[in-house]
């Protein structure tokens, strides 16, 4: 099981996330507790988030689903906002500042930057990881990486799963 933080390094830190995601997903048949404890990890591993969560594609809409922060909007119409421009182009967005971004939507007014990862299933986008962070720029190349990573792993877990 994975359990506090092992190191202060965040980088080092960060370079642990996909090992901790396998081994939270791999015994899960679940799509909604596996998604739960991915976003867990996601925080923990993450330095500097306020939000770590995932939205499920659901007619075209993307419906909030397990999240760790605050509250947050529970529809995101398509194409709207950072999340909806992700699933809808089925490309990672990394925005550096959210308030530069035409059409954002503020679900908690300390995010200043966010990373959206298209998450797919048989091809098709059926969720997005969604992160945000209260530091401009909080996300570079090797966040971008080492999530994009993340979010392969939960995509091939989710594929395997009887919805
Ligand atoms: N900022 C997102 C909305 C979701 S919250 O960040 C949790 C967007 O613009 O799609």
């Amino acid at each position: 099981m994975v359990e506090a933080r092992k190191n202060e390094n965040a980088e080092e830190q960060l370079s642990l996330l996909p090992a901790a995601l396998e081994a939270l997903l791999k015994d899960d048949d679940d799509l909604v507790s596996g998604l739960a404890n991915a976003a867990a990890a996601l925080k923990l591993y993450l330095d500097d988030i306020n939000w770590a969560g995932f939205y499920l594609l659901k007619d075209k809409t993307l419906v909030l689903g397990p999240f760790q922060g605050l509250p947050a909007c529970t529809r995101i119409g398509e194409g709207k906002g950072v999340c909806g421009k992700a699933a809808l182009d089925g490309k990672t967005l990394v925005v550096p500042d959210v308030h530069a971004f035409p059409g954002h939507i503020a679900c908690d007014s300390a995010s200043a930057s966010e990373i959206v990862v298209p998450l797919f299933r048989a091809g098709k986008v059926f969720a997005v990881l969604d992160i945000d962070s209260p530091r401009p720029g909080r996300f570079g190349p090797a966040e971008e990486a080492i999530l994009t990573r993340a979010g392969n792993i939960i995509s091939a877990w989710a594929s395997g799963l009887i919805l």
